[in-house]
């Protein structure tokens, strides 16, 4: 099938993207748009639905000029992708189209008080047993009791049968498939596990999880899998288009690895770092306060599922030398200026400026800075600021290790501060194994063109994907630690871990 296209959408937390990809794999053309974060209070944070339609809309009619530009013609288009910011949840009134608030952002802690009290509802952990995640203000879930709990508008609606729950690719799906009153409202069912609402065995909602957090099934989307035609786009630039795609981001960036394989791990360093490894057709459970989430369910092949971890903090930690100590004026400073020394001479940052997440999961914990001398410079917390990315990555992997037993044998990267040629290979460094950055770095929005492209024949299988030449471009970082400095180094980390433990209650 020559001259065919894919398109993505990348709905995120920070910006929306359109990608035209062609059918080796090699981008196009793009097309980016950044929106409004609102922050109401403290802690809480949230997107205007509307700026989430607009800014794809008018990215995709952007992309598609470009496109129309180099000669290219829109009949070669043969379906659309969309992936998305997780966990974001929305209601909105099924007759009217109207939002009922604001789409209620993943990183939003206001349920805080709800998560305690659930906590002590749930008996022995029985809630994640299920569902495969801890009760934490992370997942939707949460924010949707808070919804119902808190927004008269969204009670009443519910009363009267014409209330519309989703997360971010549902509210696209919804809108795009249909006129004022909508089209399909469907999810795909790596967005749905990130509910809290479906059951990790079967995928399919779970009524003792909907009963648990007060949600009535009447609101919730069907859950598809994430490879299939799902509809018609019905209006605007992408209008005729099959959407036939649907991942959540980092289960997105996995595919667009191709990690298709059991043991295949990808990490995204973004504004936190989040590690996701593929282990294969059976779910695995963690005991080392890691995620069990589907990563894929391509048509009617089964489920595949995949173990997450996230730092919490990668990008945000250089953001905050540069904006916060003023000692780089741009981010791509951090290796001049790491280059500069050898070593870290003993100092080690920990940036759990809101505690540490996984494997940790210590909401006590805060930043802090230990191992100074009169010779520590800005070079050297540069430098230790790299290595506290790396060495949170490297607890993750440790702890997928004991909980899947699968050793992993290279690491495959993507995100804003996996350009740091030097982060990188601090990252080969600790973990002793390759690390593989891909020259083209749409990781997320190539996943979800994947996915779409499988489910219009563009490929017919995960194989002839894997064997595409353009995704096999790679820098590779080789450890050249050996293993007596990697243990010193490790010894000194966990030591400034443990330091950084109760400091929010003292
Ligand atoms: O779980 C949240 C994640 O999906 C957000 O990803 O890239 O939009 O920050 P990103």
């Amino acid at each position: 099938m020559p001259n065919t296209y894919i398109g993505a959408i990348d709905q995120g937390t920070t910006s929306t993207r359109f990608l035209l990809f062609n059918d080796k794999g090699r981008l196009v053309t793009s097309h980016q748009l950044e929106f409004p974060q609102k922050t109401p209070c403290p802690g809480w944070l949230e997107h205007d639905p509307y700026d989430l339609l607009d800014t794809v809309i008018r990215c995709a009619d952007e992309a598609l000029r470009k496109f129309g530009m180099m000669g290219r013609t829109f009949e070669h288009i043969k379906g659309i992708g969309i992936t998305n910011q997780r966990e974001t949840t929305l209601v909105w009134d099924r007759k009217t189209g109207e939002p009922l608030y604001n789409a209620i952002v993943w990183g939003d802690t206001r349920t805080d008080r709800i998560v305690e009290r659930l906590k002590t509802r749930d008996n022995g952990g029985h809630i994640e047993k299920l569902c495969g995640l801890p009760i934490h203000n992370y997942f939707s879930a949460l924010k949707l009791n808070w919804l119902i709990e808190n927004v008269p508008k969204v009670k009443e609606a519910i009363d009267q049968d014409r209330a519309a729950f989703g997360t971010v690719d549902t509210w696209l799906l919804w809108n795009l498939t249909g006129g004022i009153q909508g089209g399909l409202h469907i999810t795909d069912v790596t967005n749905a596990s990130r509910t809290m609402l479906m059951n990790l065995q079967t995928c399919q909602w779970d009524d003792q999880l909907l009963e648990f957090f007060g949600v009535p099934r009447s609101i919730l989307p069907a859950i598809v899998s994430s490879s299939e035609i799902y509809g018609k786009v019905r209006w605007g630039p992408m209008e005729g288009l099959p959407l036939a795609g649907c991942l959540g981001d980092q289960q997105a960036a996995l595919v667009g690895q191709r990690c298709f394989e059991p043991g295949e791990a990808k990490n995204t360093y973004g504004t936190g770092a989040f590690l996701v490894m593929n282990v294969g057709e059976t779910a695995v459970h963690s005991n080392n306060g890691l995620l069990a989430t589907p990563v894929y369910k391509f048509g009617n092949q089964p489920t595949v599922y995949g173990l997450e971890g996230s730092t919490g903090v990668a990008g945000a930690a250089v953001r905050w030398l540069q904006h916060n100590l003023g000692i780089i004026s741009k981010p791509t400073d951090m290796d001049d200026l790491a280059n500069q020394v050898e070593d870290t001479g003993g100092v080690v940052f920990v940036p759990a400026f809101s505690g540490l997440f996984a494997p940790y999961w210590r909401d006590d914990a805060r930043g802090t800075l230990v191992g100074l001398t009169q010779f520590s410079n800005r070079c050297h917390i540069a430098r230790a600021t790299l290595e506290s990315v790396c060495f949170a990555t490297h607890g993750i992997i440790s702890a997928m290790k004991d909980d899947s037993h699968i050793q992993l044998k290279t690491l495959r990267v993507d995100g804003g501060l996996s350009s740091s040629d030097t982060c990188m290979q601090i990252q080969a460094d600790l973990l002793g194994i390759p690390v593989e950055r891909p020259k083209m770095r749409e990781t997320t929005g190539l996943g979800v063109a994947f996915a779409a492209g499988l489910a219009v024949g563009v490929w017919s299988s995960t194989d002839e994907i894997r064997d595409l030449e353009e995704n096999t471009l790679m820098d590779v970082f080789s450890s050249t630690l050996n293993d007596h400095d990697r243990a010193l180094k490790l010894k000194l980390w966990n030591a400034a871990i443990e330091r950084s433990y109760g400091w929010a209650k003292l």
